[in-house]
């Protein structure tokens, strides 16, 4: 046998620096948490979890937690002119503002970023209550993105000390949305490889796909993108960045409606995407449409699946193919004003890729509704 001296290539894993065991919650700046928090829980089939606001002696800033199976959202909204939390809204209309990673060790995560290169948005912080402590620790990401490091082993407490449990009479229904598959984030031209880079240099990522123009192009628009994933396959953050086209791109014109870098897409996994997506629909959800002629040839292309193609079809979900298996997808419009935040619904049978037989189709989906805003 070959004697091996470099140590990447020896038998023994280099060990994980930054291990995570998946996503924690996602924070959303919104303009009206309240309102917010009844929209997702009666489009999206979300539950009341918890509450911080006036009522727990919070004075600048109110936050809904709601939850279905393993995805927690915070709705945040200031309660004060001034705030930072305000000109968050000001500048970007509702969006992402923290992707929180659950770890084991908050403190070590974070000296583990700092110590190669990363920027800090908050120390290692423990808050306490009476059922039990958290730590927390955080670093910036691309534009105002910033990840949230959450040690929660010693807390029983319904979501993190400060908040109390919310239990409004009015529920909805769950429509199976179970776990956030990955998160899309949108950077500026050129800006791509530099947040590759942090993810891998300061993450411990890998770098599992890339896009190019040339497989992400349609007459008009173009963009490239590149997936990271840690080490256990549970974080993975495709980052797009604009190529040039003959007209405005997509990412284009989230960077301009968004005034900078942010979250483009929060993809959901589902077991059963014919029935999420027929609630999802009779609750009002609006989802971006492919022409019908894309069910022609899908067989063709993706080879046998298990479901009909006929629900597919109506409900618009697209399908395509990989080496370990396929995918349903299908990508709401934009759930803000602003043509910037949207939600992906996804459900893997094998595939661990993102759908890159759809982009075409897809961009033209949504270039016909950029053609609607007048910003193609
Ligand atoms: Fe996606």
């Amino acid at each position: 046998m070959e004697l091996k001296t470099n140590p990447s290539a020896s038998a023994h894993p280099i060990e994980d620096f930054m291990p995570l065991n998946g996503t924690d919650y996602l924070e959303l700046y919104v303009s009206n948490a309240r309102q917010a928090a009844y929209y997702y829980k009666t489009a999206f089939g979300f539950k009341s979890l918890a509450y911080a606001g006036l009522e727990t002696g919070l004075r600048e800033r109110e936050s809904y937690v709601i939850v279905q199976d393993k995805i927690r959202l915070v709705l945040t909204s200031p309660l004060q002119s001034g705030t930072d939390i305000g000109r968050h809204i000001d500048q970007h209309g509702d969006g992402v503002k923290v992707t929180a990673l659950w770890v084991d060790d908050a403190t070590r995560a974070y000296k583990e970023a700092m110590k190669r290169g990363a920027t800090s948005y908050m120390e290692p912080t423990t808050e306490e209550d009476a059922d039990g402590k958290v730590v927390r620790s955080g670093i910036y990401s691309y534009g105002e993105v910033v990840h949230i490091f959450v040690e929660r082993k010693d807390y029983k407490g319904v979501f993190l000390p400060g908040y109390q449990a919310w239990n409004p009479r009015y529920e909805s229904e769950p429509v199976g949305l179970k776990f956030v598959d990955h998160m899309v984030g949108n950077v500026e031209l050129g800006r791509m490889n530099y947040w590759v880079d942090f993810y891998r240099d300061v993450m411990g990522f890998k770098q599992i796909m890339s896009f190019d123009d040339k497989d992400i192009s349609t007459d008009f628009t173009a963009l490239m993108s590149k997936v990271m994933s840690n080490n256990n396959g549970r974080i993975k953050f495709p980052i797009n960045e604009p190529a040039p086209g003959k007209k405005k791109s997509q990412v284009d014109e989230y960077l301009e409606f968004y005034e900078g870098e942010g979250v483009q897409h929060i993809a959901v996994a589902t077991d059963n995407i014919i029935d999420t997506v027929t609630k999802l629909r009779d609750r009002g959800v609006e989802f971006l449409r492919v022409p019908q002629t894309y069910y022609d040839q899908v067989l063709d292309r993706v080879g046998k699946i298990d479901e009909d193609i006929a629900p597919l079809a109506e409900l618009g979900i697209l399908v395509d193919r990989d080496d370990e298996g396929y995918l349903l997808q299908i990508f709401t419009k934009p759930v803000n004003p602003r043509p910037t935040m949207f939600f992906e619904i996804i459900q893997r049978k094998g595939a661990t890729s993102f759908g890159k037989g759809n982009f075409k189709a897809l961009f033209e989906a949504i270039e016909r509704e950029q053609e609607l805003r007048g910003t193609l």
